[in-house]
């Protein structure tokens, strides 16, 4: 254990980060299948996979549809969880004890590394050095996903930051990744309790965090205004309205249909 490693405890539902495996699936193919030179043998490696290591292998299953042989580690501190969860290992599939710094050997390189709902406690200044951390064996290009979703896995957050081309350098804070499946409606301001940990207290003014809310709050209504009033078709129409208002606000159909909202500006997401 590091000294930014703090024990954690906290429960798994299956299921809670299915959303964040299909979006993965979708804007990250080739990431999660591309197999030329060191990537034939680059891993997803799950970190703090929790009580039983159900969300790791639905995405180890969601990953193999686009590369059967991939490789999935799972991660945690906790010895006694990680010495359970060997009852789930075979051979691309493997449990082991560690912290933010990895148990990897040096032939495992990384092409995506989550860490969905660590980072709940402990001081938000500590997460640029966690986020530095996690993507020390990622290859370049490769992917750290942090972030936050409820239990039930209905609202979600997300970090993506990306390794560039040199490998001491802190990953780039690339995007956000929002994502509702509208169990509980929509609003923007659903997100803001599950935001990533980092981000959670900047919702003030003056912040660029809350300067987004404010554009999505006000492209929402309109959107209700033009009389939009079913979540999804909300969500759907809420988008080109913020993006001629903000930059940086990704546009694809699929993303606005399934309820994501990826906002990656020019210089990417400010700490
Ligand atoms: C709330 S559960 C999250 C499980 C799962 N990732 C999810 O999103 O539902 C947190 C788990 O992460 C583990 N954990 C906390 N800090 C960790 C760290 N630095 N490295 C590895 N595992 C950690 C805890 O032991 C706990 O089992």
């Amino acid at each position: 254990m590091s000294s930014l490693d703090t024990q954690t405890r906290g429960r798994t539902s299956r299921g809670r980060l299915r959303a964040l495996d299909a979006y993965l699936c979708h804007a990250e193919r080739e990431l999660l299948s591309r197999r030329d030179g060191p990537w034939a043998h680059a891993v997803f490696v799950d970190v703090g996979f929790g009580e039983h290591p159900w969300t790791t292998l639905e995405s180890a299953a969601a990953f193999r549809t686009l590369h059967p042989e991939l490789t999935v580690i799972g991660v945690e501190l906790d010895p006694e969880r990680a010495r359970a969860a060997a009852a789930h290992a075979d051979a691309r599939t493997h449990f082991r004890e560690g912290g933010f710094a990895l148990p990897l050997r040096d032939d495992e390189p990384a092409r995506l590394v989550r860490a969905m709902n660590l980072l709940r406690q402990g001081p938000p200044e500590r997460v640029p050095e966690v986020h530095h951390t996690l993507a020390r064996f990622l290859l370049p290009s490769g992917l750290v996903v942090e972030g936050s979703a409820d239990p039930e896995g209905a609202i979600l957050t997300a970090h993506l930051l990306r390794r560039g081309a040199d490998a001491d350098a802190p990953p780039h804070r690339e995007a956000l990744l929002f994502h509702t499946d509208f169990r509980h409606g929509f609003a923007p301001l659903l997100f803001r309790d599950w935001l990533p940990r980092d981000l959670r207290r900047r919702v003030r003014p003056g912040e660029p965090i809350h300067a987004f809310f404010s554009e999505w709050d006000a492209a929402w209504r309109e959107a209700r205004a033009a009389g939009h009033t079913a979540p999804r078709d909300v969500f759907r129409e809420t988008a080109p309205r913020l993006a001629s208002r903000t930059n940086g606000v990704v546009m694809d159909a699929w993303l606005g249909e399934q309820g994501y909202l990826v906002w990656k500006p020019e210089g990417g997401i400010r700490p």
